[in-house]
Order: structure tokens, then C-alpha cells, then sequence
């Protein structure tokens, strides 16, 4: 059995964390300045793990959570991350009631149901159809088409969207109510996928059913080919995130508002928080910049008194005595990061934050003694920082790497024929106008004298979350077969790292190569 043991040839450079990090106190580590040591193994990826639990009734089946930021986290990308096992924050720069409704989509969420499809109206012309469709970068081309008042009309099937019926009034070209296949919501039952199977199944060459009201009003879109990937889906390994009444999870960022004397506004926090556990919130995340001080802690007890069973997000912090803090507080789970996310200014800024290694590890130790959990937010640009970052925390927070799918809220624009989509820091000055700047501790209504910490930038348009977290779950997962790891608990007992030499990350890119296509 000597294939198993550790060799004693190994140990003094490959080491467990609790030597590795304190033997490296002088230096702050990040993602690429180490690398994991592999470990006998008898796990192949396909059959590892991935859930972990956050908080007392807060499971997740992937360790990933989309962030709290208004360029990647709405209804649209909780309701994918959630579909794939995950969880979604839905940011907090829009009025309140708005993301009350943001949280209610993604509890009522129908899977398989376009809730709200792209409708248009029966005076419009078929050319104008043809512009959104190109301004948008519509995928598709068959829109329900409804009166003002939101009665269903017929439907535009794509093959009249032609530019030679550009002058053609859309009343002319669609297909007439009559003639449209419908459902009610009633009839749609507790299956509703299992439901429009069958109607595809019965009805030959129908590939759209529309979800209509008793009083003919659009409720919705269900396509043939969604059905089928769900149906497959269905097989899949990582089933959607949802609570004890089947529906998906939902996370919320909550502000620290303050009245005109600058002090919590509790009232209005509870009234708040409180419309959110009305509407089925799973977890609410009070995110801040500097999650170690009185405000964040005040916050925390006052949602923690109020809500006792309410799992709690608190940060961000880097250090041991924050986590103790917010744990004292009441947080369940706590963020680790200031500065290391890709569109972060806060180190050049303000001179201050931690490599993310470095401070996972000193969180780590804090968080176990506390029983809390902690979340590696920010600085991940691949499956492999990942994997690292899971060694040290129960899961990880990501805005750059998703900014770019097609859920995340804003636009797709060209620009020299490549496809990008807006990212931006909450502590950008645009995203702090838009209502961040308490996040930052400042004033409502910044000036430019305000020093951002954000930057507002670009990502290249990649396609859907599921493709996305597909690679990046096949990462995770081929790092713990390395490691022997059969679950997250097992990653993180069974972890040895080593520094990494400049010579060596090079190395470990592809190098000396024309490369013709990236590995994702
Ligand atoms: P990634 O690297 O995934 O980072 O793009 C996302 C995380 O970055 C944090 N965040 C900021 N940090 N200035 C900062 O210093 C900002 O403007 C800013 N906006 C977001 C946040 O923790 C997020 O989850």
C-alpha cells in the first residue's frame, strides 16, 4: 500500500496549509503564487462532490455565487445560477420595491417558462422587428405579439421576419390568434415541463406554446427546444438549488442605509429586509468594502435580532479579527476579499487589501473556530484559482467571469465585430451615482472628488452561465481527482501547496506555441 502514503521526500516541500501559510507570513499569496501538489487518487472527476452548505438550511449542490454587482447579478442570472445548483445575489442600486420583484422572479420561477418574452405590438413594422432583433442580438426571431393592454393577438413566426417584408405592418404578417396554440396556467399543473412535452409530442411541427391568463393576457413562452434540454437536463449531475418548497434559491444584497443624522436607518432596514423573507429570500448579503466596523456589525445584529433563522451574509474582510467580529455579530457566512477583483481599484487607491491566499487562510482558521463559513470573493479568472480558492472556503463569489453571459443584465455591443457586454466596479463612480456609494462609505450622491475604486470596463461575450459554469465545474472537478478528493471537506483537509517562481507560471501557461484555439 505504499502507493498511498505520503513519502517523506514529499513533505518538505509539498505542505498542508497549516505549515505552508505560516511559514510564509512575510508575503501575501494569491492564486498564481502557488500550486496545488497531487495526491494518490482513486476519484475520477466525473464521480467528486460539489455541495456545501453556507449557513444552517442554505445548501448549495456547486460552490459558486454570482455577485452582488449591477452589471452581473439580476433575476435572469440567479435564476440560471440557482438552475445549475448555484446561487445569485441580486445587487441592491435599484429602489427597493424593484428588488423585491427581482427576488419574487426568481422564487416563482417556472422552469422551462419565458416569463416574460420579447413581445411586440400588431402596428409595428416588420423592419422594426428586424432592427431590435439585430440591436439586441436576438438569438431568435418568433415574437408573441399583444395589444396595448396585453391581450395576445397572434404570434410573428420567424420565417415572415425577412427583410423583403420590412414595409409589411406586422397586423398583416402574424399568424391570428385563433390559429395559436395556448395554455392556461391552471392547465399547465405541477409539471409543467412534463406538461408541454406532451403537447409538443401530440401537436407535429408545433415548436411554441404560449402562457395565456382566463382573460387571454400573455403569461408566457415555452419553446420545444428548452423542453428538451431540460428534459435531458433533468439527467444531469448537479440538480437546481431550492428550497424546502421546490422553489429556487434566491440571495439579496441589503445596504446599510442611514437616516439624515447618519445613523442606521433600522426602520426602514427592517421594513425592507423584511419585504424580502416575504417574498422567499434565502440569504441577504450586507456588502460593504470594509465589512470590520461598528456600521456593518450594527447592521448585522439588527437583521440577526429580527431574523433569527435568516442565514446572513456579511463582509468583506481579510482578517481573522473581522471574521471573529461579524461572527460575534451574527453572520453565518462571511466575504474574504478587498482588491482582488478584476475591475478592484481599492489597493491602488487606498494602498490597503490582501493577496487573496494569504487572507482565505488566515479566514479559514478564524471562521472554523466560529463555526461560520466563508466565501473567496473576487480575483478568479479560471477553473484552477477555483480549486485553490476551495481549499481555504465553502465556496466562491464571481462577477468577471460570468459579467460576460448572456443573463447578465445590459446590452451586448459591437465593437470591431467582436461581441462585449459592460462590467463595472460597484465603487465605479457611474455604479456609486446609480446608489453603491455606501458600500464605499460615501455620500449618496458622489462627486468626482470622490475617489472610486472601481473601474468600468468591458467583457467579451461568452455565451449562456450554463456553458460557462459547465467548464468551470469541470475544473473543480478534475482538481479534486488530482487530489483524491471526493468531496469539498476532503479538498480542503487534503491540500499541499509550494510557491511558484515567475519561471514556473509561465510554465504552467501554454507557452513556446502558435496557439490556434484556447483550451475553453
Ligand atoms: P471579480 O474578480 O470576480 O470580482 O470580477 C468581483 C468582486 O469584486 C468586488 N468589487 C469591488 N471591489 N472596487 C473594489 O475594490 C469595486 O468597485 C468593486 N466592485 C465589486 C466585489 O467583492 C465582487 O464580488
Amino acid at each position: 500500500m505504499a502507493a498511498t502514503r505520503n513519502s517523506i521526500f514529499d513533505d518538505p516541500f509539498y505542505q498542508p496549509a497549516d505549515k505552508f501559510f505560516p511559514a510564509n507570513t512575510k508575503i501575501g499569496l494569491t492564486f498564481d503564487d502557488i500550486t496545488l501538489a497531487t495526491l494518490y487518487s482513486e476519484i475520477l472527476p466525473r464521480d467528486t462532490h460539489l455541495e456545501t452548505t453556507l449557513a444552517d438550511g442554505l445548501h448549495l449542490h456547486i460552490p459558486a455565487i454570482s455577485a452582488d454587482m449591477d452589471t452581473v447579478t439580476e433575476s435572469r442570472m440567479a435564476i440560471a445560477m440557482a438552475l445549475n445548483g448555484g446561487l445569485g445575489l441580486i445587487h441592491y442600486n435599484m429602489p427597493e420595491r424593484q428588488q423585491l420583484s427581482e427576488v419574487s422572479r426568481v422564487k416563482n420561477h417556472v422552469h422551462g417558462l419565458i416569463q416574460e418574452p420579447i413581445q411586440i405590438a400588431p402596428d409595428q413594422l416588420i423592419g422594426d422587428v428586424l432592427a431590435l432583433i439585430e440591436q439586441k442580438k436576438f438569438g431568435f426571431s418568433t415574437f408573441p405579439v399583444v395589444d396595448a393592454k396585453g391581450k395576445l393577438v397572434g404570434l410573428l413566426s420567424g420565417h415572415v421576419v425577412k427583410p423583403r417584408y420590412a414595409a409589411k405592418k406586422v397586423s398583416e404578417a402574424l399568424t391570428p390568434r385563433q390559429q395559436v396554440h395556448t395554455i392556461t396556467k391552471k392547465e399547465l399543473g405541477k409539471d409543467p415541463i412534463a406538461r408541454a412535452d406532451k403537447f409538443f409530442t401530440e401537436h407535429i411541427g408545433i415548436h411554441k406554446l404560449l402562457v395565456v391568463d382566463d382573460d387571454d393576457h400573455l403569461h408566457g413562452l415555452i419553446t420545444m427546444s428548452d423542453v428538451e434540454r431540460i428534459t435531458q437536463e433533468r439527467k444531469a449531475q448537479f440538480k437546481p438549488a431550492r428550497d424546502a418548497h421546490h422553489h429556487l434559491i434566491c440571495g439579496a444584497a441589503v445596504s446599510a442605509t442611514r437616516n439624515a443624522f447618519g445613523e442606521l436607518d433600522k426602520k426602514r432596514i427592517l421594513e425592507h429586509v423584511g419585504g424580502l423573507v416575504e417574498r422567499g429570500v434565502d440569504v441577504v448579503a450586507v456588502s460593504t468594502a470594509h465589512g470590520h466596523t461598528k456600521g456593518v456589525g450594527d447592521m448585522v445584529r439588527v437583521l440577526r435580532d429580527a431574523f433569527p433563522k435568516l442565514p446572513i451574509i456579511a463582509g468583506n474582510v481579510t482578517s481573522a479579527a473581522g471574521v471573529e467580529y461579524l461572527a460575534d455579530c451574527g453572520a453565518d457566512a462571511i466575504k474574504v476579499g478587498q482588491g482582488p477583483g478584476s475591475i478592484c481599484t481599492t489597493r491602488i487607491v487606498a494602498g490597503v487589501g490582501i493577496p487573496q491566499m494569504t487572507a482565505l487562510y488566515v479566514c479559514s482558521r478564524a471562521a472554523a473556530k466560529k463555526k461560520v463559513s466563508i466565501l473567496a470573493d473576487g480575483g478568479i479568472t479560471k477553473s484552477g484559482d477555483i480549486v485553490k480558492a476551495l481549499t481555504l472556503s465553502q465556496a466562491v463569489i464571481c462577477g468577471g467571469i460570468f459579467a460576460g453571459c448572456t443573463e447578465a443584465p445590459g446590452d451586448v455591443v459591437e465593437i470591431s465585430g467582436k461581441l462585449y457586454k459592460q462590467y463595472r466596479g460597484m465603487g465605479s463612480l457611474a455604479a456609486m451615482r446609480t446608489g453603491s456609494a455606501a458600500r464605499y462609505g460615501h455620500d449618496k450622491n458622489p462627486t468626482q472628488k470622490v475617489a472610486a475604486e472601481g473601474i468600468e470596463a468591458l467583457k467579451e461575450a461568452c455565451g449562456s452561465v450554463d456553458r460557462v459554469l459547465a467548464q468551470l465545474i469541470g475544473g473543480i472537478q478534475s482538481g479534486m481527482g488530482y487530489l483524491g478528493a471526493k468531496n469539498l471537506e476532503q479538498l480542503r483537509e487534503k491540500a499541499r501547496y509550494i510557491r511558484v517562481s515567475p519561471a514556473g507560471m509561465r510554465e504552467a501557461a501554454p507557452h513556446d506555441v502558435v496557439e490556434l484555439k484556447t483550451g475553453n
